[in-house]
């Protein structure tokens, strides 16, 4: 065991990791940080994007140990300072953007990733940078409106689904 210290939605911690332990892992089992969902373990689905020093990475593809010094934004972190939801995290409420929500916590974090490179992007913008992201309800049309929506875009051109 290794132990490892980083700094995890603005506070530091710590805890003993083996070297094959996954950040993924980490961040749900010994911080209990259970935002970050796990649906493949194999790089497919994107339910356990986090943020390392600022970029989206699917947690189960790094080790815990390669994370060691960084900073970690987990989906936990994502709401205003006095609770309320973010921009990104009220735009997928107001625009139905989950269904059973699973995938859902992958999906914010990326679209934070994703507005930050890019403030304004246009429909296949958003749908292409959401191609490592799979919603198993297939709830796409709404995910990609209340990305759009969160960014400032007018979206009421776009239809419901
Ligand atoms: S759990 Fe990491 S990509 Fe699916
Ligand atoms: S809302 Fe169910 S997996 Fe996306």
């Amino acid at each position: 065991m290794t132990e490892i210290s980083m700094t995890v939605n603005g506070k530091t911690v710590s805890g003993n990791v083996q070297g094959n332990t996954l950040l993924s892992a980490f961040l749900r089992e010994d911080l209990r940080l259970t935002g970050t969902h796990i649906g493949c373990d194999t790089s497919q689905c994107g339910a356990c994007v986090v943020h390392v020093n600022g970029e989206a990475v699917k947690s189960c593809t790094m080790f815990a140990l390669e994370a060691a010094g960084t900073e970690v934004g987990t989906i936990e972190g994502q709401a205003n300072g006095d609770g309320s939801l973010n921009v990104i995290q009220q735009a997928f409420q107001d625009h139905h953007g989950l269904q059973c929500g699973f995938c859902t916590p992958g999906m914010v974090m990326s679209a934070a990733s994703l507005l930050k490179d890019n403030p304004k992007p246009t429909e296949s913008e958003v749908r292409e940078y959401l191609e490592g992201n799979i919603c198993r309800c297939t709830g796409y049309h709404n995910i990609v409106k209340a990305i759009m929506a969160a960014s400032g875009q007018d979206v009421s051109a776009i239809a419901a689904e």
